[in-house]
C-alpha cells in the first residue's frame, strides 16, 4: 500500500510514518515549512493552504490512502490567528476528503477529543459536541466538512503523547525534559484525558485502515487519567522524583484559549470492531519507556533537517 501522510514532521505524522514504513507500505510524507533529512521514506514539501498545488502534489504520487494529520494543533496560535486556523483545520480536510472520494481512494482525518466541553466525561461517539475555543471549533468545522464531502472518510478523535522531532512537543517529553533536569512543574489535578502512545496510535490506525472502517470514531486509551497523575506515572517508570510535580487546579490559573476539563472518551466503539482491547495508559507510558531504552528519541531528532 502507497500511503500519503500529511503534517509528517508533527508529532502524530512522523511516528505514524515510521510505523507505517516498518510495517513495509510505501510511505510518503507530506511536510510543510520543516523540512525532514535521512528518513526511510519519501517526503514531499508542500503548504497545504495552496489547495490547487498541494493538491496536484498528492494526486501526482497515486496514493492508495491518505491519512491527514496537518493541522494548527496549537491552542493559542489559533486564537492569534482564527481565521488561517478555519482554513487549515476545515477547509483543507473537507476539499483533501472530497479530492480523496474523487481519486477513489480511503482518507483518514485525524480530529480531537477537544470537540468536546468536558462537563460530562465519558464522551460517545453519539453525544453532542460543544467546543470551547477556537481551535476546537475548527476542528470540529473540520469533521463536519468531512463528512459532507466524503461519506466514506474515516474520522479518528485522538489525544495522544510520544517522542517528537524537536523533543518538545508532547507533554510527555516536557515532563521527561523538566523532571529529568531536576525541575519543579505544575501537574494539573482537575483535567482528566483518555491519551494513547503515539506509536500504538498509529498502529492502531492503520489497523483501522486495513478493516476499511469509515465514520467517526474515538482512537484513544481504555484507561483515562488526570494530567497530574500522568506526570507522577510517567516520573516513577523513569525513576525520576514525583514530588517536583506540584498538583495544581488548571481552573486556578488564565491559560489563554479555554480548555475542556474532563475530556475522558470511552473507545467501546472502536473495541468492538477490531475485536480488541485498547491499551490503557500504563501500557502506552511502558511502550514509551521502551522507545526511549531503543533510542527512538535520537532517531526521530536526527531527521531534523537543520540548515548548515
Ligand atoms: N497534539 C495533541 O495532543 C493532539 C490532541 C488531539 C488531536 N490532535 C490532532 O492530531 C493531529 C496531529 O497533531 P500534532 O500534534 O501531531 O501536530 P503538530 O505536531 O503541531 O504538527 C502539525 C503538522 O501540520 C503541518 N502543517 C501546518 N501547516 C501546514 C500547511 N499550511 N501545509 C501543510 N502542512 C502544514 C506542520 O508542518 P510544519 O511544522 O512543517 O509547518 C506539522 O507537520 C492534528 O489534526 C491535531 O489537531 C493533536
Amino acid at each position: 500500500m502507497r500511503l500519503l501522510i500529511t503534517g509528517a514532521s508533527g508529532l502524530l505524522g512522523l511516528n505514524i510514518c515510521c510505523v507505517g514504513t516498518e510495517q513495509n507500505l510505501d510511505v510518503i510524507g507530506m511536510v510543510h515549512t520543516r523540512g525532514l533529512q535521512g528518513t526511510p521514506f519519501e517526503i514531499i514539501q508542500g503548504d497545504l493552504l495552496a489547495m490547487e498545488e498541494s493538491f496536484a502534489q498528492i494526486e501526482a504520487k497515486q496514493p492508495d490512502a491518505i491519512i491527514h494529520c496537518a493541522a494548527i494543533a496549537d491552542l493559542n496560535l489559533a486564537e492569534k490567528q482564527p481565521e488561517m486556523a478555519y482554513r487549515l483545520n476545515a477547509e483543507v480536510p473537507g476539499r483533501l476528503a472530497a479530492a480523496a472520494r474523487n481519486w477513489g481512494i480511503p482518507f483518514v482525518h485525524i480530529s480531537t477529543d477537544a470537540v468536546f466541553d468536558g462537563e460530562k466525561g465519558n464522551y460517545q461517539e453519539t453525544d453532542p459536541t460543544n467546543p470551547l475555543s477556537v481551535y476546537a471549533r475548527t476542528k470540529l468545522a473540520g469533521e463536519r466538512a468531512v463528512q459532507a464531502a466524503n461519506p466514506n472518510a474515516l474520522i479518528a478523535r485522538v489525544v495522544f503523547f510520544g517522542w517528537s522531532l524537536s523533543g518538545q512537543r508532547s507533554l510527555s517529553e516536557f515532563f521527561y525534559n523538566h523532571l529529568g533536569a531536576g525541575k519543579v512543574v505544575n501537574g494539573f489535578t482537575d483535567i482528566f484525558f483518555s491519551p494513547l502512545y503515539t506509536e500504538d496510535l498509529a498502529e492502531i490506525l492503520l489497523e483501522m485502515l486495513k478493516a476499511n472502517l469509515t465514520g467517526l470514531y474515538h482512537v484513544v486509551s481504555s484507561e483515562s487519567i488526570s494530567k497530574f497523575g500522568f506526570g507522577v506515572r510517567l516520573a516513577d517508570k523513569f525513576g525520576f522524583d514525583s514530588r517536583l510535580i506540584t498538583p495544581i487546579s488548571a481552573k486556578s490559573l488564565n491559560r489563554g484559549a479555554q480548555r475542556s476539563l474532563n475530556l475522558i472518551l470511552n473507545c467501546g466503539k472502536l473495541e468492538k470492531a477490531l475485536g480488541h482491547g485498547l491499551p490503557t495508559v500504563d501500557e502506552g507510558i511502558e511502550a514509551f519507556y521502551q522507545a526511549w531504552l531503543a533510542c527512538y528519541p535520537q532517531k526521530l531528532q536526527g531527521f531534523q533537517d537543520i540548515p548548515t
